[in-house]
């Protein structure tokens, strides 16, 4: 059993690097090669077993409900047929997990969505999983590697990989002491600095565990950059206290939440799959 239970999934975003794919269907659902990424997400967390799911949903995203529930004209129909192993991955994530959702009725941004989250996992540390990021590791899960780490070190952890200057503005950039290879007591974030402003070109990405405080410091903090409610002011708060890691996590993460990253992703999981 792990010391993390549920992981919450915001998934509430219009995704409009994606029109007209994501007009009426979830940018979670798009597939690399044959699996949304929702369920790599969801896969991703299991491994760091984690069975509580917690989907932050918006308008038109009742596909992502429908995915994990089983479909059963479907199930008749290729019952017995050389079909039916395709569903085996989605009827063993039904079997091992539950899943809860609620609705975020404006998109404020990041914190407000995981703000919003807040019933569905009540007053426990919790993973957080942007599905967008899809992060591939040899060996243990990204998550499962981020559990570990909580385990010993039981603040916020959020994960963080080193992007290139001129990209620094698509992130939040973290500075801070490295006290183990690879692990970063946080003194500072800056949200979508300019290569002039960034402190360091340490990025955070879509891996989270975070103490649940954080959710009242998102309800304290006033509406950062763009008028959205951003994680990372939050997280600062935190951070000045001392109280989160900055990880490098093992493993090779695709930003899907761009169509770059995303058609590399698709590109290197295919090629992965017909060796
Ligand atoms: P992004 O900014 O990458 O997603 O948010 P987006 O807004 O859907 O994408 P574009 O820019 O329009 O193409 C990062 C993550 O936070 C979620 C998104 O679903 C995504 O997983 N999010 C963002 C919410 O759930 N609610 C929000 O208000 C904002």
């Amino acid at each position: 059993m792990s010391s993390i239970k549920k992981c919450l999934f915001p998934a509430a975003g219009y995704g409009t690097r994606f029109l007209p794919a994501t007009k009426a269907m979830p940018k979670e659902m798009l597939p690399i090669v044959t699996k949304p990424l929702i369920q790599y997400g969801v896969e991703e967390a299991m491994a760091a077993g984690i069975t509580g799911m917690a989907i932050v949903t918006g308008r038109g995203k009742r596909a992502l409900e429908d995915h994990f529930d089983i479909s059963y004209e479907l199930e008749h129909q290729i019952a017995g047929t050389d079909k039916e192993e395709l569903l085996n991955t989605t009827r063993h994530i039904i079997q091992r997990c539950t899943f809860s959702y609620t609705r975020q009725i404006e998109m404020k941004g990041l914190g407000h969505a995981i703000l919003t989250g807040s019933s569905l996992i009540g007053n426990e540390p919790f993973a957080v999983i942007l599905a967008d990021d899809y992060c591939v590791a040899e060996g243990e899960s990204v998550m499962g590697q981020m559990v570990k780490l909580f385990e010993k070190y039981q603040c916020s952890i959020v994960a963080i990989e080193e992007v290139p200057s001129n990209e620094t503005y698509r992130y939040g950039i973290i500075e801070g002491q490295e006290e183990a290879e690879g692990i970063y007591r946080i003194s500072n974030m800056v949200e979508k600095p300019g290569p002039e402003e960034a402190p360091t070109n340490l990025a955070i990405i879509g891996r989270y565990i975070l103490t649940p405080d954080i959710f009242e410091i998102i309800e304290q903090t006033p509406p950062g950059k763009n008028g959205e409610m951003q994680l990372t002011d939050a997280l600062l708060v935190q951070a000045k206290q001392g109280r989160v890691i900055g990880y490098k996590f093992r493993g090779r993460r695709f930003d899907c939440g761009s169509v770059e990253g995303f058609v590399e992703a698709t590109n290197y999981t295919y090629a992965r799959q017909k060796r």
